[in-house]
């Protein structure tokens, strides 16, 4: 056998594998998702995403405290509220007084150095469970921006550094844009969730917020799974009409788009790993089917070679800690 070329040269030890490594994770890279309910003292797990709360404030804030000591940087509140603070138009999601908006604000006075990001979307606030406004069976786009621009001034008067609009309607970006720009908030960035698939990988996700459309799906303002070339669609009317950072939903499935936004733009690309696919992983580890710690660092770094810069992922916490002892 006379291969001049041997790419098993490259691979023969640890030292020289380190040294041609193309991609890593680092803490650096990780937004951690968090789940925010009323109360104090209270801390409930999530059935499907073992390992993941539901925190009051009091100890929502000892969790981020925990997570800033491992490095995490990046954080990411969803609120969990009961079917009383829920209605057609989602105004809990607008309540400068209410459970969302206090917590951030507490937040970021706690946590200064933080990157506090927030979700934009009326389902965790809306009696249809939608992230629009919902008349006759539809969903309104022009009159849901209203809400989503309401929803991003509080929240940025509360002192929120990164707004994630994951509503998917058309012109929200450069509505929200309009709205923080118009009050002064120039400064606020807004990451959106630029690529956001219909995708049934969301299911635990919508147990933790217990924001399940109560009729129908998603289908007329999520993307098609079948699609990659609308995501550039999406991804150029974003970046036109303002987003610092775009986004790909769900992660793993999607890794191409990943690549392909990557690619074709210079913004930041975020992956966000969602909670079915977090489910999917803690599932086969506690069968023993699977090392939990090793397939969470390999899903981690497949989003990095596919592309993302940023990833948001409930694995954050697990992984910063892994990473620390390395
Ligand atoms: C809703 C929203 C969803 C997620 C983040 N924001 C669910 C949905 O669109 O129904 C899902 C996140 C996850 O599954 O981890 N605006």
């Amino acid at each position: 056998m006379f291969n001049t070329r041997r790419p098993r040269r490259n691979r023969k030890s640890a030292a020289i594998r380190a040294m041609v490594k193309e991609n890593s994770v680092s803490v650096n890279d990780f937004i951690f998702p968090l789940f925010l309910i009323e109360g104090t003292n209270e801390k409930q797990e999530i059935e499907s995403m073992p390992g993941i709360y539901r925190f009051s404030l009091d100890l929502l804030l000892e969790e981020i405290k925990e997570c800033v000591e491992l490095g995490i940087k990046g954080f990411c509140v969803f609120p969990s509220l009961g079917d009383d603070k829920k209605d057609k138009y989602a105004t809990e999601g607008y309540n400068k007084d209410g459970l969302y908006i206090q917590a951030l604000r507490k937040i970021k006075s706690q946590f200064p150095d933080i990157a506090l990001m927030t979700d934009i979307a009326m389902d965790p606030y809306s009696s249809d469970g939608h992230d629009g406004i919902v008349e006759n069976g539809e969903i309104l786009n022009d009159e849901t921006l209203e809400i989503l621009g309401k929803m991003a001034l509080v929240q940025a008067e509360a002192g929120a550094d990164i707004l994630g609009p994951s509503d998917m309607m058309d012109g929200r970006v450069g509505y929200i844009r309009k709205v923080l720009d118009e009050a002064g908030y120039t400064h606020v960035s807004i990451m959106s969730y630029t690529a956001k698939y219909a995708s049934a990988f969301y299911g635990p996700f919508r147990d933790a917020l217990d924001s399940a459309p109560k009729f129908g799906d998603k289908k007329t303002y999520q993307m098609s799974p079948a699609n990659s070339k609308e995501a550039l669609i999406e991804a150029d009317l974003d970046i036109e009409e303002g987003a610092d950072m775009i986004m790909v939903k769900p992660a793993l499935a999607y890794l191409d788009i990943i690549k392909s936004l990557k690619d074709n733009y210079d913004v930041p690309v975020t992956a966000y790993n969602v909670s079915g696919e977090y489910a999917m992983l803690k599932a086969a580890a506690e069968k023993g089917w699977l090392d939990g710690e090793k397939v969470m660092m390999e899903t981690l770094l497949s989003m990095k070679r596919a592309g993302a810069d940023i990833i948001l992922t409930y694995f954050a916490k697990e992984a910063a800690k892994l990473l620390k002892k390395q």
